[in-house]
This record gives structure tokens, C-alpha cells and sequence, in this order.
């Protein structure tokens, strides 16, 4: 059977209608046009479909059944239109994405991943601390931004997907690693080394100091967290960074964990974007994948275990 999408959308539109003339309208053809149309594909069946009285068309039996397959034709073919210009804009997609200093330890990783599954998207990272992506949430730039509790503003659209459990790192000469149990106090002498004003690490970790009527008694201030583990390393001190920023020097004992109560703090990574920015299908995609294997606890392996699979 040699039939034309033409036919089909002329037959469904003829059916729909019960009438040639509307049927033409919504096609935006002549009568005649679609009359020819629906005439070849009678052919084609070697069955008359439809039947003319007065002005109406009625479907005959075979026209009934004829109906049901062009219907399903002409959906088939909108929807691997959709489907095909959706891959395409795809292929040629940019995303843009803000991410919080900490989170650039898994994220690196999650996009290699991406990137090895849709190799045309041009993506952009920007790291940088909490207090710049407050501000460049509000600018309209950025497709998205991975970071810590974003500020409660309706104009955002914000999902958790992660945990992100802060620890207080030592050296491994550190005579605290001896202890199997330390209380809060017990860190209230000992020299820290941690994040600038403007870090979510350090808001968080002022926050929870305060709630326990505490101040640390000396301290160094660095803006990232490779300067405070190497700082730690160095034994300048004690550090609170997230977990997922120490996972290789913790794996190799460059670096110890120490069992403080109250810890580890509990944060969560969040996947933020503007609601007045639609999010293209490269960014959905992105933000689509990136959850998928936040469920599937993939974005907390080590990097060794992180290779993209697909
Ligand atoms: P930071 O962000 O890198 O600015 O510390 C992490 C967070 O918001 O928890």
C-alpha cells in the first residue's frame, strides 16, 4: 500500500470535520486538494471510505477502520518530530552552570560523565563561593547553579539531591586521632584553619558554633578548601571542610577524619534555576541526569569509581 502523509492528514482531518470544505479550511488547502487526496487513498485501499450526502461525510465501514490507522500515523510522525528536534537542539546545546567552590570535587566528575554521553553540549563551569552565587542567582546568565541552601525567593526553583556532611579533618600526627570520642569543648583550644566570610562552609560551621555558645580561639582564614587540606597537612591546624572535598587524602590516610560529637554536620547540595528562565533541553537534560545518578548514589563514588559506564 503506497500512502502519503498528506492522505492521512487529510482523511483524519476529513473524518474529524465530517465535512470536505472545514476539513480543507483547517488545512489550509482548496477543496478539490483535499477531495483528490482522500480519492487516492481509496484507491490505494481499493475500498470506498467515506460517503458524500448533501454536505456531510460519513465514514463507511472500511473508513472506520481506516481512520484508526491514519490517526495512529499522523501521531507517530508528530511525535518522532518532537522527539528528533528535541535530540537536535540537544546536539547543539550550551549550559552554563555556577557551582559552589565545595561542590567542584563531584561535579568535575559528574560532568565527565555527561560530557561522554553528549559529547556536542558545550558546557561552562564557574566555581566560586556561596556569597557570588547568591549574586549571580539574580542575574540571568546562568542556566544553573549547584550549591548549598539557596535563599528562600519563589523566583527559584530548588531540588536537594544531595548530602553534604561537613567533618573536622586533622593530620595524621595530630594527637587528637588517638581519641576515639571528642567532645565539642574539646576543640575550643585548638588552632583552626578555615573558609573566607562568603563560604557556605563557614556560614554553616559559625552557625552551629554559635548554637553551642562556642567561638574557636584562634584561627586562619583561607579562600579554598585545597589551601586548608594542605594547610592541615602541614599541621597548621584543624579544618571543617565537606567530606566529599577530602575523600581521595582521607582513602590514602593523608588526612583523618576526627570523631567529634555533633558532627558531621549535615548540609545539602541543592540543583537551582530561575523560573523566568525556561531551562533549554541541554539544561533539563543535564539537571534530568545529574538527579538520576544522585538517586542512584553514583555522584558520591570516588572518582576511580566515577567513569562514565554508558
Ligand atoms: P562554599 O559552599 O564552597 O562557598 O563553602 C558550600 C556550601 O554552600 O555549603
Amino acid at each position: 500500500m503506497d500512502i502519503s502523509l498528506r492522505q492521512t492528514r487529510a482523511f483524519e482531518a476529513v473524518a474529524d470535520e465530517g465535512s470536505i470544505t472545514r476539513a480543507a479550511e483547517r488545512l489550509h488547502l482548496t477543496q478539490p486538494a483535499v477531495s483528490m487526496q482522500i480519492k487516492k487513498l481509496e484507491e490505494q485501499a481499493g475500498l470506498a471510505l467515506i460517503q458524500v450526502v448533501g454536505k456531510r461525510v460519513f465514514l463507511t465501514e472500511a473508513g472506520k477502520e481506516m481512520l484508526r490507522y491514519c490517526r495512529r500515523i499522523n501521531r507517530d510522525v508528530q511525535e518522532a518530530r518532537a522527539v528528533m528536534q528535541a535530540l537536535n537542539e540537544l546536539r547543539h546545546g550550551r549550559i552554563s552552570i555556577g557551582v559552589a567552590s565545595t561542590v567542584n570535587y563531584f561535579a568535575t566528575h559528574f560532568i565527565a560523565s555527561f560530557h561522554a554521553l553528549h559529547p556536542e553540549i558545550q558546557i561552562r563551569m564557574e566555581v566560586t563561593n556561596r556569597e557570588t552565587l547568591l549574586q549571580e542567582l539574580q542575574e540571568l546568565d546562568k542556566d544553573l547553579f549547584l550549591m548549598g541552601q539557596p535563599p528562600a525567593d519563589s523566583a527559584l526553583e530548588a531540588t536537594p539531591f544531595m548530602e553534604n556532611p561537613l567533618v573536622v579533618i586533622a593530620s595524621p600526627r595530630h594527637p587528637l586521632t588517638e581519641c576515639r570520642e571528642i567532645a565539642l569543648e574539646a576543640l575550643a583550644e585548638e588552632p583552626f584553619v578555615v573558609r573566607e566570610p562568603g563560604s557556605g562552609t563557614r556560614m554553616a560551621l559559625e552557625g552551629f558554633l554559635t548554637r553551642h555558645g562556642m567561638e574557636l580561639a584562634s584561627h586562619m582564614e583561607m579562600n579554598s578548601n585545597e589551601a586548608i587540606k594542605q594547610a592541615v597537612m602541614a599541621g597548621l591546624g584543624l579544618g571543617v571542610v565537606s567530606r566529599h572535598t577530602v575523600r581521595l587524602e582521607l582513602a590514602a590516610g593523608a588526612l583523618v577524619e576526627l570523631p567529634v560529637a555533633g558532627f558531621p554536620l549535615l548540609r545539602q547540595w541543592y540543583l537551582v534555576h530561575r523560573r523566568d528562565r525556561p531551562l533549554s533541553h541541554a539544561a533539563r537534560e543535564f539537571k534530568r541526569y545529574l538527579l538520576e545518578a544522585a538517586e542512584e548514589g553514583r555522584l558520591s563514588e570516588l572518582p576511580e569509581q566515577a567513569e562514565p559506564t554508558g
